[in-house]
């Protein structure tokens, strides 16, 4: 059971983090290419395929994680870097529950109405809590596999 739940944890962290590293170093680039209308109408479809994929990472990630938390004796016998660990992911929950309530609504309502600049300003701020969400992520990983084997 340790092992599965381990084993979902990792994979949840890896599809969140993994597809931000896509969309922001790699998509974002690439899709400068387009015009105006088919970025946005583009970015608008990728959130739509992606973000369930995120909601469902998320959810398996408090799962998977309060429950290696209560098989290892609560949170008394965990280190600091599981506690960094549930306060990062926690920020980065809150990041991810703004972009999809304010500037994901917005850029989708602006693409139905053709209204590109509004789109743009909307994509403008996913793009840049996308950015901290990412860096936030990267830096969770680097805590939770490394963070153990320091002496402190
Ligand atoms: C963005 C969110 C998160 C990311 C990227 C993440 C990442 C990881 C990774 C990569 C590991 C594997 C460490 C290893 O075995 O080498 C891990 C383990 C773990 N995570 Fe998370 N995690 C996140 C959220 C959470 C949350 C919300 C909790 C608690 C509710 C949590 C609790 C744990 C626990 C208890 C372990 C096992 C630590 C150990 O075996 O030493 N994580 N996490």
């Amino acid at each position: 059971m340790l092992s599965l739940s381990l084993a979902l944890h990792v994979l949840s962290a890896v599809l969140w983090v993994g597809g931000m590293l896509f969309a922001h170093q790699a998509l974002r680039p690439a899709a400068g290419l387009l015009q105006e209308p088919e970025r946005l109408k583009l970015w608008s479809a990728v959130f739509g395929h992606f973000f369930p994929w995120v909601k469902a990472a998320i959810v398996l990630l408090f799962l998977t994680g309060f429950g290696l938390i209560r098989a290892y004796g609560g949170f008394g016998q965990v280190g600091w870097p599981v506690h960094l660990m549930l306060l990062i992911a926690l920020t980065m929950t809150v990041i991810f529950g703004v972009i999809y309530a304010r500037p994901y609504k917005a850029l989708k309502a602006a693409v139905a109405a053709e209204d590109w600049p509004a789109g743009s300003e909307a994509l403008g701020v996913i793009r840049r809590l996308v950015g901290i969400n990412l860096l936030l992520g990267l830096m969770t990983v680097a805590v939770a596999s490394g963070g153990r084997f320091l002496a402190v």
